[in-house]
């Protein structure tokens, strides 16, 4: 099932993916008079930021909310699904962040960046990896499934270890200059809360009205000991898969 997206909560509480992405917008290095496809653009707050380098950028993402909220921000932003691109040797890089973890298709996903890039061109990106979200998928298996969500419907993200993404760069026809996994804790804003009602609002919303509530507050008392410190300041338990690659 493909994930709603409502742009306002996601300015509200999801700023903080872009915020963090300067290290990523340095790998790219985009350079003046590039063009550069930006995948999964979300509501173009990176997008923007990529732009300013002087880069042509073209933002794509599935969510038409996001393409609005995109395009009211001056992004030539178009929606698009990344299993389905339709880019022919258009692009100088392709970059992405935190949005491949929601495509199930890797194989179709790379092999339609491949085929937007020229040659030589270079894909970067950052999103989750093996590990990423531990605490938080366990405690929503916890508290969902005992209320009939099946664990399929759960874990609605792909998380991949480097072995498994390097193989399946090189089988796509790309040359990996470099790819990591790192942990990355990451401070939420706006509390468990604020991450649940962004990133889990579609699974959370086919809980009844009073149950939606018992199962929040059950999921931020399995949190609470690991996420939150004793101020009240809640951390994400971030793992991050980041590489560039080349067409080869
Ligand atoms: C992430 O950026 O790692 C992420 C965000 C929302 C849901 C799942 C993963």
């Amino acid at each position: 099932m493909q994930q709603r997206w409502n742009s306002d909560a996601y300015a509200r509480n999801g700023r903080f993916v872009a915020q963090l992405a300067d290290p990523l917008v340095e790998s790219l290095n985009p350079q003046p008079g590039e063009k550069i496809l930006d995948l999964g653009c979300g509501d173009g707050f990176l997008t923007r930021r990529i732009a300013e380098s002087g880069a042509q950028v073209v933002g794509v993402d599935s969510s038409p909310e996001m393409v609005a909220a995109a395009r009211a921000r001056g992004v030539d932003a178009r929606r698009m699904n990344g299993e389905r691109l339709s880019f022919e040797q258009e692009f100088d890089a392709v970059f992405s962040n935190a949005a491949l973890h929601w495509m199930r298709n890797q194989d179709a996903v790379l092999k339609n960046v491949l085929q937007a890039l020229k040659p030589g061109g270079r894909f970067v990106a950052e999103f989750g990896g093996h590990g990423n979200i531990a605490a938080i998928r366990v405690a929503l298996l916890a508290v969902l499934i005992p209320r009939g969500i099946t664990p399929s419907r759960i874990e609605s993200n792909y998380f991949f270890t480097v072995s498994d993404y390097r193989s399946r760069l090189e089988r796509g026809g790309f040359q990996v200059v470099q790819i990591s996994l790192t942990p990355r804790q990451t401070p939420l804003p706006s509390g468990i809360d604020g991450w649940l009602n962004t990133f889990r609002h579609d699974l959370l919303e086919e809980l009844p009205g009073g149950d939606r509530a018992a199962a929040m507050d059950e999921i931020t008392n399995l949190l609470k000991p690991v996420l939150c410190d004793e101020e009240g300041k809640w951390t994400a338990d971030y793992v991050r898969l980041r590489f560039v690659a080349r067409r080869s």
